[in-house]
Order: structure tokens, then sequence, then C-alpha cells
């Protein structure tokens, strides 16, 4: 199939594209004390030729148990600004286009080294899977900070140059953890029995983001219906939850939907092979992105286990692509081992292509 159909530019608002491959955001943890260092700048300016869109990896807003790594970056603080600043100036000299991913992890486990963060770590209900409260419940007070703080983070990208804003609400973190009714036991207004009552949360973060940057830049929003914490969780079990679900959120402001799966190519519902990032285009209008094995023979969460995957093909990806089930492809693994991996694909270089091996976590090349 014709991967000629990938290069072809995307314009939203005042975000234009070369192409339609974004990297997706990838923790890297190393970033000592939150603050990105020349060699993040590097790593990201290495992918800026070729990429579409870059996604920064996570990086986290001001709260004092936002993070659960003392390396990963922060958004906020004047030194880590610095450094988000001195990255997307380099980004942009070297042609590329970019969208800090601003996130809260909720409440986590703590970090393999023991570090923890200087406060509790907080979510809807305190809790880090469903039935084991190990956090603290927010307040409103704590829920109103929180939104302003991901306004402000949003306002800062803006203020930065950064091209547009990606917001964090998949994988079990904290927006994530408001969806899910099984982290989400609250009965005041943050909680419900429903998912858009427990989507107030999330609208209330887009509405702020869209406060901070106004109408001309792009909000994206990365939602999954997988958690981190179980893998067999559907927030929306059926469309026309899936469109309550989302509706809101496009109305507060969402521009692009941001669809994780873990393998792109898993019909959401029976009946039909849209993937998530079909459905959410079809019920919402909206641009998506699809992600999620994308050129690899396997999946991302095997790999922080050991498992190496090799190169697959993109027919898949192409004729659902071509279909016009979504606008942008999210390569995470593929882009975060090999900077070429777009040029090697859009010139036709298969025998190039690399397999993903633990190693490549390990550093920041
Ligand atoms: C090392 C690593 C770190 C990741 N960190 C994040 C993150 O900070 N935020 C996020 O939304 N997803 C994160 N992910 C998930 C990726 O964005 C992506 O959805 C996943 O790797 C699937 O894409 P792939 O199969 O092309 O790798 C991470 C994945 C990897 C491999």
């Amino acid at each position: 199939m014709d991967v000629q159909a990938l290069y072809q530019p995307f314009s939203l608002k005042s975000l234009t594209l070369k192409n339609r491959i974004v990297m997706a955001p990838m923790t890297r943890s190393f970033s000592p004390n939150g603050i990105p260092t020349a060699d993040v700048a590097a790593y990201y300016v290495r992918r800026a030729g070729e990429v579409g869109l870059i996604i920064s990896e996570g990086t986290v807003i001001d709260r004092l148990a936002s993070s659960n790594d003392p390396d990963v970056p922060h958004f906020h603080g004047q030194q880590s600004l610095e450094g988000w600043k001195r990255v997307i100036d380099q980004v942009h000299a070297a042609g590329g286009t970019m969208a800090p991913q601003i996130w809260h992890v909720g409440v986590m486990r703590p970090h393999a080294s023991g570090w923890m963060p200087p406060a509790p770590f907080e979510g809807p209900s305190g809790l880090v899977v469903p039935g084991e409260k190990t956090g603290t419940e927010m307040t409103d007070r704590d829920i109103g900070d929180t939104i302003a703080a991901f306004g402000r983070a949003a306002g800062e990208a803006k203020r930065l140059g950064f091209d547009a804003v990606e917001i964090h609400g998949a994988h079990g973190y904290l927006i994530d953890q408001f969806l899910w009714a099984g982290m989400n036991k609250r009965t005041d207004g943050w909680g419900g029995a429903t998912l858009p009552e427990r989507s107030r949360f999330a609208v209330e973060v887009v509405k702020a983001v869209r406060a901070a940057v106004g109408e001309d830049t792009v909000v994206i929003l990365r939602l999954s219906q997988w958690k981190q914490q179980d893998f067999a969780v559907k927030l929306a079990k059926t469309p026309e939850e899936m469109e309550a679900w989302l509706t809101p959120l496009a109305e507060a402001g969402v521009d692009i939907f941001h669809c994780s799966q873990r393998r792109f190519w898993q019909p959401e519902f029976e009946g039909s092979d849209l993937n998530f990032a079909g459905w959410a285009k079809k019920l919402t209008g909206k641009a998506t992105i699809t992600v999620g094995s994308v050129g690899l023979s396997g999946e991302f969460i095997a790999a922080f286990q050991g498992e190496s995957s090799h190169p697959s093909s993109l027919d898949e990806l192409l004729r659902r692509f071509e279909r016009g089930d979504f606008d942008l492809v999210a390569v995470g693994r593929a882009i975060l081992s090999d900077p070429q991996w777009p040029t090697k694909i859009r010139e036709g270089h298969s025998e190039q292509l690399r397999d993903f091996t633990r190693d490549a976590l390990a550093t920041l090349y």
C-alpha cells in the first residue's frame, strides 16, 4: 500500500503539520529535579525533521503530588520552563512542531527508588486500584486548584511558543481516575453513576485549558478505555455511551481526540471494525489520532517487561487511514528506538527498520 498518504500535510486552526505522523508522548525520566536538560532538547531535535507533530513526554502541572518520579519534567517553575523554552526553540529551529503533554498522575504506587512527592498522592477517592486506598481524597478546593494548574500549564505552553497542547486524560492517571467508576466513588458533583457525571472534572480541565490558550490554539485530549491498573476496563461499552462521554468534552474545547489503544487494529465495539479513533471521529466529527503498536509486532506494556518487537506491515493502518477513520497516527517505540523511522518508511527502506528492544528505554538517544 502507498505510505505517501501519511505524508500529506494537516492543518487545523493555527496548527500546520508537514505530515500525519505524531511522536507519541513517552516518559523518559531524564530531567533531574523536573528540569529538562540539553540532552532532552537534543533527543526531541533528532526527531523534529521528519515527525509531523512531537508530543512531549508527560510533564507535570503545579501540584505538590502531580508526579511520582523525581526525574519526570515539570511544566511549572522558572528553571523547568526555561528548559522547555530551550526545547521548543531548538525543535522549531530544526523544522519541528511540538505540543507538551500536561499531566497529573493521581494516586500511584511510590517510585521504585522510594522517592515520594512532597504531599500525599491525591485522587477522586484516594484509591490506587479499585478497593485499595493509599492516597488522599481530593477536596473541592484541591479539585479547583488542580483545574487551575492545568490551565496555567496550558497558558505557559502558549507563552513559550508550543504549537498545541495535549492533556493527559488516559491510562488510569488523575483525569482517568475521575472517569473510571472503579476509582471514583464520590457522592458529590465530581462523581456519579454515569460516565457523563464522572466526566465533569475532565470537562472543567478542558475548559480551563481552552480559556488559557484562546480559540485558535489546538487542544488535544488523550483518552483510553484501558487502564494501566486493569487492561479490561471499558469506560464506554456502547457507541451511545461513547457519544455521551465525548460530546461534552468536544463542546468544552477539545479539537483532537488522541485515542490510546495498545493495538490500534482492535475494534472498539462488536459489529464494526472501527477502532477507538474511528468511533471518536464518527461520533464527534472531531479530528482523531490513533496509536498502538504501529509498525511493531508486540505492544508496549510487554516491552517494559523485556519483550522485543519486530517491524511489521503498515497495510492495515493504511487501509483504515485511507478510509478516513482518523487524521493522524501516533508512533511510540518505533520512533523512540529510531529517530529515522519516518524517513525510512517514506522512502520505502523497510530493510533498514529496527527491532524494538528494552535497551532503548535506558538511553535518551
Ligand atoms: C517508554 C514509554 C513511556 C511512555 N510514557 C507515556 C506518557 O508519558 N504519556 C502517555 O500518554 N503515554 C505514554 N506511553 C504510551 C505511548 O504514548 C504509546 O501510547 C504506546 O507506547 C503505544 O505506542 P507504540 O506501540 O507505538 O509504542 C509511553 C510508552 C513508552 C514505551
